[in-house]
């Protein structure tokens, strides 16, 4: 049994419920509009921020070059355009379920269950808006203040903001390229202590784009086993981006035994080319899914009706549109990997998924922060510090752009480093 955290509404009965004080009376300066502790300390996304910079700057007539993308740069497939639309038509314009299309969720947990390899009832599986909202859900109904989340950095930079906003305190797991960024287990059951309530895997990761092993999950999983009140996720969201010679596993398939407190995070952003669809799934443990679906209805409530219709059509139709976006990304990633590797003072473990290069530029002296400020100033070229992903020896480029953009990059790059 997963234990329950949070605070509870101490004395208060749903009939004795407190009264709302009006805004001016809730903060110690009466009057002023002052914000809450949470969203006080809340950052924005910095990799948004920087994908807006780089389009404004190009707006405004400026050279620019972006590698900084977080998303595909091909068009939906035909198919699940269409299949949104004739719903649409159909009239699927009303309030849904909050936990999602009885259909929709039926073909994830047939997809879980058939392609992972993991056991799911439709019951189990929330769809949500992408897989950043499954995330939000999960840590919002498993983490409150005086629980910790584990965090194998290089990371997403989104885990440690969504962790705080439920209270939460992150405890980071570093690693390095010359580790090739990969979780070590005796690291791992280092930081594990009293409080530590979830894990985070994500696997092919975003920044750095390392694939987990089976070797490796059988090992994580030896260590699970000492620790039981540890539960885990698993962000799967660039499941179908491997390079070649690379597998996808899923943790709970390599040890059925954790199942109960493993949750799988994916959705049809990356895979499908979905991402302005906003469609992504939380499955696992049903007590923890019902209180996600619980929250979910007191927040956002259903997703897009219309827009899971596609969703549908894209997990239930053929797959040879997500291997020919899977094919044209492992040529252009083998292009950028290539290209970084020719650089030099550059150092780079070779990405085996995903479609990022996460390389280490702390021969030059600058910080990430620097490096990225003065290559957009002064190479027009847009690319991510890697200290928003927790590691400021390394930046972010993407080759989610044409081969043409990646060469451009590159050789911008190349020029800024040989100019230091
Ligand atoms: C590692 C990781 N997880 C989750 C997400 C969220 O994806 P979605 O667009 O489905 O919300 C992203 C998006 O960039 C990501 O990189």
């Amino acid at each position: 049994m997963l234990r329950r955290s949070g605070v509870a509404l101490s004395g208060a009965s749903p009939s004795a419920a407190p009264m709302l004080r009006p805004l001016s009376q809730r903060s110690e300066n009466r009057g002023a509009l002052t914000l809450s502790d949470r969203a006080e300390a809340l950052q924005p996304s910095l990799t948004l921020a920087i994908a807006a910079r780089a389009k404004a700057l190009k707006a405004d007539g400026k050279d620019i070059c972006s590698l900084s993308a977080g998303e595909p740069d091909f068009d939906t497939p035909a198919f699940i355009r269409r299949a949104a639309a004739d719903a649409l038509e159909a009239g699927h314009t009303r309030y849904g379920p909050a936990a999602g299309e009885p259909a929709l969720r039926e073909a994830i947990a047939a997809k879980l269950s058939r392609e992972n390899q993991l056991p799911t009832r439709s019951e189990q599986v929330l769809v949500t808006n992408g897989g950043k909202q499954a995330l939000y859900n999960l840590f919002q109904v498993l983490l409150g203040p005086g629980d910790e989340l584990l965090l194998p950095s290089p990371y997403w930079l989104s885990y440690p903001e969504i962790a705080q906003l439920a209270g939460a305190s992150v405890r980071v797991i570093p690693s390095s390229a010359a580790e090739g960024f990969r979780l070590d287990p005796q690291r791992l059951e280092a930081a594990i202590g009293p409080n530590s309530k979830l894990l985070v895997l994500n696997s092919p990761s975003n920044p750095t784009g390392m694939v987990s092993s089976l070797a490796e999950l059988e090992a994580i999983a030896a260590v699970l086993r000492r620790h039981p009140h540890l539960a885990v996720v698993c962000d799967d969201i660039y499941e179908f981006l491997l390079a070649p010679g690379h597998q996808h596993h899923c943790l709970a398939a390599v040890a059925p035994d954790l199942a109960e407190r493993v949750f799988s995070v994916n959705g049809f952003a990356k895979g499908w080319a979905m991402t302005g669809w906003r469609i992504g799934w939380l499955a696992g443990n049903t007590e923890v899914v019902n209180a996600a679906i619980a929250l979910q209805s007191q927040s956002t409530s259903n997703v897009c009706s219309f827009a899971q219709f596609g969703a549908l059509a894209a997990i239930s139709g053929p797959r040879d549109c997500v291997q020919a976006m899977a094919e044209q990304f492992n040529q252009r990633r083998r292009l950028l990997s290539d290209g970084l590797q020719a650089i030099a003072g550059l150092t780079l473990m070779p990405p085996e998924g995903a479609f990022y290069a996460f390389p280490d530029i702390s021969s030059t002296g600058l910080d990430s922060m620097t490096i990225c400020r003065r290559l957009l100033d002064e190479q027009g070229l847009a690319v991510v510090p890697g200290v928003a992903f927790g590691d400021d020896g390394c930046i972010r480029l993407s080759c989610a752009a044409s081969e043409a953009t990646i060469n451009d990059g590159l050789q911008r790059l190349e020029r800024f480093i040989s100019g230091l």
